[in-house]
């Protein structure tokens, strides 16, 4: 039986790459033959620090803590945790929801929109992924519909492109007044690398106030530094009601899932919500997290300062690579997209990538990078050499 097939015998999954990992440090990832790689997925932004950071892994390998907390007893790191994560995300967010990962994250904000507003519908962008439990497949794309009937019924999904036509189809459902919340990426990773226009994320807002509709802001990739900013609602002045988080909240090192709120919404959600959650906030992932908030609190400013100026020299040398056919690049900050206008073209890109060492991501015709954040430029010069001779 071949490797895959002995591994697919006992273990569910979708297999997309072939890939045996045995070691990962900084921006690279080894596989069982030693073969080293480039690693420009970085987990699909957990990893935002280099795998193998010191700093977190330093601190999970030190913790002293409690093997276990029960959620109903109080722990001193929950609170430290949760008075950070509410000083460093924007507008007036005030309180913290424990969660595992990213997914319950966004189920608990589902779950306070609709008490908070006493509504029930909700209002998502075709085609978006927020997470795979039932709640969160539910404000996902359609296509999800097809696959399971009784997801929450009623979820509209705007169509692409975000602009002055969606606004007015936003508008409808909105001026009905019974649309619980609103919930998007800011900057659509999922999406195909999706950046709004700051004009139509204003008005978003200024419409979801005015008809009483909570804006849930999804970053559970686009969160901790991904785009040049610490958080992505920062790019369009935001202030959501609600803002998601997981993955690089513990730079990769533990899971951990936070779903952050404005005090109003947490106090309706306190009183009747469903938010006890066995493993939210294990001791040992609250160890990492705090270690890596402090470490953007200590050094974002020259991290993000890096994410910036990498991101430009992407910009400007992969607009020189001679693709067969133009392409078009959606950047910002270290998520990086190169439409090649060609599925099968992409796919095939990747493959050639893989095999000169080097990771990337495809969403469709869509090339998308993700380095580390701390990527250093000899790394991407490597990279984009790779990627230059693939195609
Ligand atoms: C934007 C977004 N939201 C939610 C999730 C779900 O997170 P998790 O896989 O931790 O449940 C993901 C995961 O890829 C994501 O990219």
């Amino acid at each position: 039986m071949s490797a895959s097939g002995k591994e697919r015998k006992f273990l569910a999954r979708k297999m997309r790459a072939e890939l045996q990992i045995r070691k990962a440090a900084g921006s690279f990832v080894f596989d069982e033959n030693g073969k080293k790689y480039i690693d420009f997925v970085m987990g699909w932004g957990a990893g935002n620090l280099g795998w193998g950071n010191n700093h977190l892994t330093q601190r999970v390998r030190s913790f002293r803590g409690p093997d276990y907390v029960h959620p109903d007893y109080s722990y001193k790191a929950w609170s430290e945790l949760a008075q950070l994560l509410v000083s460093i995300t924007p507008g007036k967010l005030a309180k913290c929801f424990r969660a595992t990962g990213g997914s319950e994250a966004i189920d608990i904000a589902l779950q306070a929109a609709m008490i908070h507003t006493e509504r029930e519908k909700f209002l998502s962008l075709e085609g978006s992924y927020h997470g795979n439990t039932l709640g969160a497949l539910s404000v996902g794309a359609s296509v999800y519909r097809k696959q399971y009937k009784n997801l929450l019924r009623y979820c509209s999904k705007i169509r692409l492109p975000l602009n002055v036509a969606a606004l007015e189809e936003i508008k409808s459902h909105l001026r009905k007044r019974d649309v619980a919340a609103f919930i998007m990426e800011p900057v659509g990773i999922n999406l195909g690398m999706l950046i709004p226009q700051q004009s139509f994320m204003i008005e978003l807002q200024r419409m979801c106030k005015k008809y009483k509709t909570l804006l849930i802001m999804d970053e559970v990739t686009t969160g901790f530094g991904r785009t040049g900013k610490l958080f992505a609602s920062e790019l369009f002045n935001l202030k959501p009601d609600m803002l998601c988080l997981g993955k690089a909240i513990t730079g990769g090192v533990a899971a951990l899932g936070a779903t952050i709120t404005t005090r109003a919404v947490a106090e309706s959600m306190e009183k009747i919500g469903n938010f006890q959650s066995a493993y939210g906030w294990h001791p040992l992932s609250v160890q990492a997290a705090i270690g890596n908030v402090r470490y953007y609190i200590d050094r974002g400013k020259k991290l993000l300062r890096n994410v910036v100026e990498v991101s430009d020299y992407f910009r400007t040398r992969l607009s020189y690579l001679p693709f067969k056919q133009p392409v078009a690049l959606r950047i910002q900050g270290l998520a990086i997209g190169i439409d090649v206008g060609d599925e099968q073209y992409a796919s095939q890109l990747q493959s050639r990538c893989r095999k000169r060492g080097l990771l990337i991501a495809t969403e469709g015709s869509l090339l998308l990078l993700l380095p580390a954040l701390n990527v250093e430029r000899s790394t991407v010069d490597k990279a984009l050499n790779i990627l230059e001779k693939s195609i």
